[in-house]
């Protein structure tokens, strides 16, 4: 059993993944404290409704940055989270802050790191033309969807594929591998050296993949 404290801003499929997957008893879980620093946030209804505790954290109530870090510090320590996972938490994190959870932070990010990092990333991989994309759970350190890959999904991209099309089919892919990849902390499967995140156990995976399909060999 891990604890868990999660970081949202927005709509928070994916912490409503991670909820539902504990329900179902294949995460072994157990989320501690949901922290939005967006008062609107869905997430934060969504983890009302399981009585799971919220806290909102606003920037503009301290002077700095630093500051406010160091007071969410403070709550995710006195929650004793073992784990800390950013479920689309839109703003950057100090220094500080990412050193108070060494390789104890995860983030998914919606593209196959370490290509497309930072913002709108599912318009940029359209419009660059790459054929697959997909979404990558990652460690948090301190430089911008940097740190150790945990684990990653492929998927296509297809030709007529806008950005709200491939986000949709991108975010299915995200709500299997967050609550895998906090599974694979659970069992404490995860061995990291240098900046390779290593599964213990986990079998080879076999097989290519090409788009479009290679059709002149058998
Ligand atoms: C997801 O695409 C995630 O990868 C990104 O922000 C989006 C958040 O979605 N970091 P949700 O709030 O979990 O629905």
């Amino acid at each position: 059993m891990i604890n868990l404290g999660i970081l949202v801003s927005g709509s928070g499929t994916n912490l409503q993944a991670i909820i539902d997957t504990i329900e179902a008893k294949r995460l072994d879980a157990k989320i501690k404290i949901v922290i939005s620093n967006n008062p609107d946030a869905f997430a934060i209804e969504r983890a009302k409704k399981y009585h799971i505790p919220t806290f909102i954290i606003q920037d503009s109530h301290f002077p700095s940055r630093e500051e406010s870090d160091k007071h969410l510090v403070e709550i995710l320590k006195s929650h004793s989270v073992d784990l800390i996972a950013l479920a689309g938490f839109m703003r950057l994190l100090t220094p500080a802050f990412i050193r108070a959870f060494p390789l104890k932070i995860l983030n998914i990010h919606p593209a196959l790191l370490p290509a497309f990092p930072g913002l709108r990333v599912q318009k940029k991989a359209v419009e660059y033309g790459v054929k697959f994309s997909g979404c990558s759970v990652h460690i948090v350190d301190e430089g911008v969807d940097t740190g150790p890959i945990v684990i990653q999904a492929v998927v296509p991209v297809h030709e007529n594929d806008t950005e709200k099309t491939l986000a949709e089919r991108i975010l299915k892919e995200e709500h299997r591998i967050y609550p895998q990849a906090i599974q694979f902390f659970a069992e404490n499967r995860v061995e990291i050296k240098d900046r390779k995140v290593m599964i213990k156990d986990s079998p080879k995976v076999e097989g290519v993949l090409e788009n479009p399909p290679v059709k002149i060999f058998k």
